[in-house]
């Protein structure tokens, strides 16, 4: 059970046109995963007494992706004011004094960036110095399109004032708001009910709130937290931008941990990407989700993974791709135009050169040579290769799966195997060489008759 007394509302409703995109600006993805599911994550650690996403209509891609958070549709959506009220709909039972939530943090939901060290300074901010409305001001170097946060004579903010409304001594304000804020539990319903729709957009806009709270006596305060982690998403190029610092925060974080990057600003890393100590990663690789890298192992140029488990001391690439399901345990060879698919390659087993394994079991210490390929798909269904330990498979090997090759096993170069090669044996599955002497010289003469 959550000991904390804060609800968060995640804004997520706007259709995004800025974007220009068919898919929810908040399913864009940042470092592999969606928007979403970053403020999801920063938010986990506080474990918020409840947290309700805000949606559009046909938006089950985000139901699924925020689950177990509560979803709400707002529809149509008239502005941020008004889909915290449909937020808050499915709240109310729970404010205080009848149910647990006394504060509510409103996040809107193109603010990836935040982290959950930040989003904790503006809960403590408030403890120590309790507002009604506790705002995450910000000073970026240019406050463009952000709301600014107008100063009240007692030190705190007594309205922001959205750019597209702002005069011009308004729209000079470095302070702005960074879509974040917390509001006392009591007050936030009778607030947002009081918004109205007269300004630039014809919106309910959640910033009213700070003027009605001021006109009935109630403060409002700024704490001033990272620019850099409230960058607001809602262009394709500011998606570019939010990946760029998301890119360098994660890339730092592998090198802290004790993971070579010999050219970090030309690798790419998702947010869930482990790295060992002691691994190295050359330039221009990138991990896509769900990748784990043992320690020690060395990642060459130009590799390319999703969905893999790379073991410790192993070597991958240069040009490799590892795709979703491939597991090399420790000390396995992968190299160049390697392809591995769901498929499992035991410690030591090595695949240097030009493969394809996909669907299949390779034993540990197995020597798989250039050009072998698992030929898996019939058009329809996938089908298995199992290879056991210590095998050695000849280069331009067609494995016809369903098929099993036994430990130890020899097949030679060139075979095309059909049926299960047993245990220790060498299977020979090509044409036989004939060789028919002097007959090169025929052939060359009589060519050289007819074209003269
Ligand atoms: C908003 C703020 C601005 C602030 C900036 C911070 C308002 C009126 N303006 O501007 O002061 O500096 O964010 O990034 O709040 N949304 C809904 N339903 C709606 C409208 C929007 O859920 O009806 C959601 C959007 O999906 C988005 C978030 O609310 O995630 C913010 O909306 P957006 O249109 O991006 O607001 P900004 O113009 O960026
Ligand atoms: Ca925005």
């Amino acid at each position: 059970m959550s000991q904390s007394r804060f609800a968060a509302i995640i804004l997520a409703a706007g259709s995004g046109t800025r974007m220009k995109s068919a898919m929810p600006k908040v399913m864009h993805p940042i470092a592999g995963q969606p928007m979403i599911a970053h403020l999801l994550q920063a938010l986990e650690p506080l474990q918020p007494a409840a947290t309700v996403v805000v949606i559009g209509p046909h938006m089950n891609d985000v139901v699924r992706r925020v689950a177990p958070a509560e979803t709400v549709v707002q529809d149509p959506p008239l502005g941020t004011g008004d889909a915290v009220r449909t937020a808050l709909r499915v709240l109310e039972d729970r404010i205080a004094p009848n149910g647990e939530i006394d504060e509510v943090l409103v996040l809107y939901g193109d603010t990836p960036l935040l982290r959950s060290e930040t989003l904790a300074q503006l809960l403590a901010g408030q403890k120590k110095a309790p507002a009604t409305i506790l705002l995450a001001g910000m000073r970026p170097a240019d406050p463009g399109p952000y709301g600014r946060l107008i100063p009240a004579a007692d030190g705190g903010i007594s309205r922001i004032v959205e750019a597209a409304d702002a005069t011009p001594e308004e729209y000079a304000v470095g302070l702005v708001w960074g879509g974040l804020m917390l509001v006392r539990a009591c007050h936030i319903i009778e607030l947002v009910d009081a918004l109205d729709r007269n300004n630039a957009k014809s919106e309910f806009y959640l910033t009213g709130i700070v003027r009605l709270a001021a006109d009935i006596g109630l403060q409002s305060r700024a704490i001033e937290l990272p620019a850099e982690e409230m960058i607001g998403i809602n262009t394709r190029a500011e998606l570019a931008e939010a990946e760029a610092l998301m890119q360098w925060r994660l890339r730092r974080a592998a090198m802290d941990a004790g993971v070579t990057l010999v050219a970090p600003e030309t690798v790419y890393l998702s947010a869930d990407t482990r790295l060992g100590r002691d691994v190295v990663v050359e330039p221009n690789v990138t991990f896509g989700p769900k990748v784990t890298v043992g320690e020690g192992a060395r990642i060459c140029s130009f590799s390319y993974f999703e969905g893999a488990s790379i073991g410790a001391g192993a070597s991958v690439g240069p040009f490799a791709r590892l795709r979703p399901g491939a597991v090399l345990e420790d000390e396995v060879h992968v190299g160049n135009f390697v392809e591995v698919k769901a498929a499992r390659l035991g410690a030591g087993a090595k695949a240097n050169h030009l493969t394809y394994i996909g669907d299949a079991e390779v034993g540990a210490r197995t020597n798989i040579g250039a050009g072998t390929i698992t030929c898996n798909y019939d058009g329809f269904n996938k089908h298995r290769t199992t290879i056991g330990e210590d095998a050695f498979i000849g280069s331009n090997t067609a494995l016809v799966a369903p098929v099993t090759v036994g430990d130890r096993a020899y097949v030679a170069a060139g075979s095309v195997v059909t049926r299960k090669v047993p245990a220790d044996a060498l299977t020979i599955a090509r044409g036989q060489q004939v060789d028919k002497p002097g007959r090169a010289s025929e052939i060359r003469a009589r060519l050289r008759a007819k074209n003269s």
